[in-house]
């Protein structure tokens, strides 16, 4: 197959990657990394580090916790033979985590059933040496079936949750995680079951929560399925009651973990997501990788962005480039390049959770270039935490605008059609366009700026004020 690789490599100078804000709640753990791309080896430090707050300097690093509330701003900065390279941050200290949105890898699309300890250990070793964590790639999520199946209890006698044979040791597969920098999900549900019939937590949230913290794990998905069973009359209370029980739960523990409502959308959760402790929930079910299940998804977002914020995203689920198939056998993505380049250009706009659903052990040239290219990754991690909107629609034409935190636009250009086409986006007056995929200057243009977009295909362009 045909198909552009738009994103450059990385030189050898060093350049810090990443988020630029990491929301930690007082007196809990802080686990961030800094990431960077540049020759190896790169040292790490930071200027006015608060007390409290410790960065190794090799492997870039901070821990250490912070018990008074506020913003902690420092300057990063990374070095090698080749030069320096800084970079404003903001550690911000409160009840907010998950200021941009999680960047990570997810088991399900590529595994499901068949997953085991080995397969996420690898996938966190390709996380940390294929380069992608460079870029700021960060969380090693384990989805469905490392519990028990039921019948079977699942649990122990006194109620601790237990593992299948393909899972010995949680806590050892946590600390490996973390010991590449990188931090680990995990997955429940707040019924008796989770989705692929294991044990879900139902009745036991405190003792899950518990346990997962004791593990050393940072996020967790919380999947509704059968507690269908549970809420019987549908209503707007039954939806947002097993999400705050976990909430309750996990508020008790003295870890951030990432709070990850996976419902299908019912009950409108964008509405009330963020009121019960989320910090993302599912908007959408299930994508697979093609055409239809994808941009449907992606492009039935729109309106949902004023529920979208630091600490609070939509989630339209998993990303689907690369070598996917949801176990035991893979196969590389049927998006064509073009509509993977939708594929990442609206997710990234619409600052959704990017969870990459491949094998990372097996990820090809273009599949990294999809993935590594900083300044689509700065659109989507942006400070301010806009999800972009739809700004207009003429048949298969649309472009959709995210505001950034330096007052610049990101806007996507996008052909659903399946015949070439123009796009156009207006504004007014004299901007600077640039585009984002090639990381090339366009120049000014008055007015608005139109350009040629392949079927499925998108462009992606930030637009800035003459200096
Ligand atoms: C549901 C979720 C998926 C996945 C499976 C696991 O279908 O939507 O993302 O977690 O359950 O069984």
């Amino acid at each position: 197959m045909e198909f552009e690789i738009r994103t450059l490599k990385p030189g050898p100078e060093p350049k810090i990657t990443g988020p630029k804000v990491f929301g930690v709640r007082p007196g809990h753990p802080v686990l961030f990394a800094v990431s960077a791309t540049g020759e190896k080896p790169l040292s790490f430090a930071a200027e006015g580090l608060p007390p409290g707050l410790t960065l190794d300097a090799q492997a870039g690093r901070f821990s250490g916790t912070l018990s008074e509330r506020g913003e902690y701003p420092i300057t990063l900065s990374t070095k090698n033979a080749c030069g320096e390279s800084k970079r404003s941050f903001k550690f911000v200290v409160g009840d907010r985590i998950a200021l941009t949105p999680p960047l990570g890898w997810n088991s399900w699309n590529c595994f499901a059933e068949d997953v085991d300890e080995a397969k996420i250990r690898a996938a966190a070793t390709a996380m940390a040496e294929s380069g992608l964590a460079d870029h700021g790639w960060s969380t090693i999520n384990i989805d469905d079936c490392w519990q028990v199946r039921h019948p079977d209890p699942g649990r122990d006698a006194e109620g601790n949750i237990l593992t299948n044979d393909k899972f010995p040791d949680m806590k050892a597969l946590a600390e490996f995680i973390h010991s590449l920098g990188l931090k680990a999900g995990i997955y429940s549900s707040p019924g008796p079951l989770t989705c692929a019939g294991f044990a879900g937590s139902y009745g036991y949230e405190e003792r899950d929560a518990a346990r997962y913290a004791e593990w050393g794990y940072d996020y967790l998905k919380y999947d509704w399925c059968s507690y269908t069973e549970i809420a019987k009359d549908k209503s707007l209370a039954e939806y947002k009651k097993p999400y705050e029980v976990m909430r309750a739960a996990l508020d008790k523990v003295d870890r951030d973990i990432v709070y990850s409502l996976c419902q299908y959308g019912r009950a409108d959760v964008w509405e009330w997501g963020g009121g019960v402790g989320g910090n993302c929930w599912r908007t959408t079910g299930d994508i697979v990788d093609t055409w239809e299940s994808m941009s449907t998804i992606g492009f039935s977002q729109n309106g949902k962005e004023r529920h979208a914020g630091p600490g609070h995203w939509n989630d339209p689920d998993m990303m689907v480039v690369g070598q996917v198939g949801w176990g035991p056998s893979l196969h590389p993505t049927r998006l064509t390049p073009d509509e993977q380049y939708t594929h990442i250009t609206l997710w990234s706009l619409l600052a959704a959770p990017l969870l990459i659903g491949c094998d990372m052990t097996r990820l090809d040239d273009f599949t990294v270039s999809l993935l590594t290219n900083d300044e689509v990754l700065d659109i989507n991690q942006d400070p301010l935490g806009r999800q972009a909107r739809r700004m207009s629609a003429d048949g298969d034409m649309e472009v959709w605008m995210k505001e950034l935190e330096d007052r610049s636009q990101a806007i996507g250009l996008f052909n659903r059609g399946s015949s070439p086409a123009e796009v156009a986006a207006e504004f007014k007056g004299r901007r600077m366009v640039r585009d984002v995929w090639r990381q090339q200057n366009l120049g000014p243009f008055d007015d608005g700026y139109k350009t040629a977009v392949a079927p499925h295909g998108a462009e992606l362009i930030r637009v800035s004020n003459p200096e």
